[in-house]
């Protein structure tokens, strides 16, 4: 790995790679030759310092990582998350050609698919109005509780399918904080609204707490017989559920094997099935199956997940960028940034090899974004113009669900587009200046502004156009990004399925809890918390 990584960085230095205007100027089929299909979804990643030699280095790189056998051993249910000696299964959960999947000597595909059907049956039951509030009221309302993957991902993808509701409304309460709870139960009535309380651990404190407050609203409106209607769970903890007193006709499982940020497509993505309906839902786990096989069997030159994976550590690693923006061009995808900020940096923000090694080198970079075209409007003078080379990920279906604005759409795909261009073709010095004369500007003036007005271009991008935004198109992003984070991972070497990093910040809450009540001395602590605490304490009303 380090003799190619090495080859890379002097590849780089001496073919001029991240000359990318040039390589255009002088490459006519460069387009053709750096864009990857899958059926309708492409990815060009023609706009990125990339030539034959750089990618086929990464090919390289994918082999002596060892890449390909890794991807087999997580689909063969190997335990890959060794420091937690768990299997690492979601493709399981969304595999539809129902081959069998063995954990431990077990199928796992038989409780897959009757978790599959009996949130189905829930679902057709809340839908229908067959299953009804305490109060004989049809259903009008879901609130999923739950945080990280118990939220981030269904609250996501719900929105993103706006176009196929047809269910109850969904609402996603997560924070600790009590707004979160306060603002959403303002606007419904207990009687007609479902609570989901979803939690792979059912330990989680925001989620605990959140779910008692809820609980509260349903007894306190209803009577405490009524909590039983207006409650399902989502959980591996299925003891816990029961301790919390929700009827087990309503609580859908999953396994350790989920990861908590890959767990959407199991019963996790009940609120989503809610609201689009389980046929729809079934096309969104076969988006992901489909780019499942397609990860499993395209050669590396044309597997989307492996190019956008060596892609992303080329950035990181051989150019040193510590950031990557994610830039849907689609108001509906406007919390896929926040997803993938949980998918990718839980995941691979690590700085311990699986040797239990220090790492050497980087590993995940920063992943945030915002949808186009709101960011053009905020920090795109940043990734244009500023000091850091931040590779962009642009995404753009061809059609939109609205055909009577179909000017606006075509005004989101020419933003897309001109700021991938922009980005690779900038504006030279004597190009600024000469658009100033242009506009009447003396000399001198064009002289003291131009500098002002340069673009140095060259800046990488990649662009995924797909023809909409269905469930089967959005099931397909999520699952290559995903495999996109593993590909990644494993160039790292890092266990990217494991999240000790969230750990201390969770027991440090739990001690200082009695001391921010005023319960206990903040003496031990730092003097910054400790001064804090007091500061807090004193202004507490
Ligand atoms: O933030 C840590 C984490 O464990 C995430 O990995 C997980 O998605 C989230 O908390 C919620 O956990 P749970 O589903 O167990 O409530």
């Amino acid at each position: 790995m380090d003799t190619i990584i090495a080859k890379l960085k002097d590849s780089v230095a001496s073919t001029g790679a991240t000359d990318i205007r040039s390589a255009f100027a002088s490459d006519s089929g460069r387009f053709a030759k750096f864009t990857a299909r899958l059926d309708d979804l492409l990815m060009d990643y023609s706009k990125c310092a990339v030539n034959e030699t750089v990618m086929g280095l990464l090919s390289e790189l994918a082999e002596a990582g060892g890449v390909a056998k890794k991807r087999d051993a997580m689909f063969a249910g190997d335990k890959i998350n060794f420091t937690e000696d768990r299997a690492v299964l979601h493709t399981a959960l969304r595999n539809r050609s129902n081959t069998p999947v063995m954990v431990d000597g077990r199928d796992v595909m038989p409780d897959v698919n009757a978790v599959l059907d009996a949130m189905s049956e829930f679902c057709n039951g809340v839908r229908s109005g067959a299953i009804k509030g305490a109060t004989g009221k049809k259903i009008t309302d879901v609130v999923n509780i739950g945080i990280g993957g118990s939220d981030l991902g269904p609250a996501m993808a719900t929105l993103a399918m706006a176009p196929y509701h047809d269910g109850p409304r969904a609402h996603f309460v997560s924070n600790v904080d009590g707004a979160h709870i306060a603002d959403t139960l303002k606007l419904l009535s207990a009687d007609t609204t479902l609570f989901i309380v979803a939690s792979k651990t059912f330990t989680t404190i925001e989620t605990m707490t959140n779910a008692r407050a809820a609980r509260k609203f349903v007894s306190d409106a209803l009577g405490e017989e009524a909590v039983g209607h207006h409650f399902a769970a989502v959980s591996t903890a299925l003891d816990k559920v029961a301790a919390f007193g929700i009827d087990e006709t309503r609580v859908f499982g999953f396994w350790d094997w989920v990861g908590g940020r890959y767990s959407i497509w199991s019963a996790i993505g009940l609120p989503l099935m809610l609201a689009i309906g389980p046929e729809h839902f079934v096309e969104f786990l076969e988006g992901a199956h489909a780019l499942d096989t397609h990860f499993r069997e395209a050669p590396v030159e044309n597997n989307l997940p492996m190019l956008l994976g060596l892609i992303g550590y080329y950035h990181r690693v051989v150019l040193g960028y510590p950031t990557r923006a994610i830039l849907p061009y689609d108001q509906r995808m406007s919390r896929f940034p926040a997803y993938l900020q949980q998918l990718d940096m839980e995941s691979n923000g690590k700085s311990v090899t699986i040797d239990s090694k220090p790492v050497k080198g980087p590993t995940g970079p920063v992943a945030w974004g915002e949808p186009g075209t709101n960011g053009q409007h905020a920090f795109y003078q940043l990734i244009h113009q500023g000091t850091d080379i931040i590779p962009a990920e642009f995404m753009i279906a061809a059609n939109g669900f609205e055909p009577d604005l179909r000017n606006q759409h075509d005004l989101l795909i020419a933003n897309c587009l001109a700021q991938s261009e922009a980005l690779m073709k900038g504006r030279t010095l004597d190009e600024a200046k000469a658009q100033l004369t242009a506009k009447g500007a003396d000399a001198a003036t064009a002289d003291r502004i131009g500098p002002h007005r340069v673009f140095a271009g060259n800046r990488p991008s990649i662009t995924f156009v797909y023809d909409k935004l269905t469930p089967h198109a959005l099931g397909r992003m999520i699952a290559l990004y995903e495999h996109r984070v593993f590909v990644e991972g494993v160039l790292f070497n890092i266990n990217s399925f494991d999240q000790w990093g969230v750990e201390l910040g969770k027991e440090l809450a739990t001690g200082l809890l009695p001391v921010v009540e005023g319960k206990e001395s903040a003496a031990g602590h730092d003097s910054s918390t400790a001064g804090l605490v007091d500061t807090l304490l004193k202004a507490k009303a």
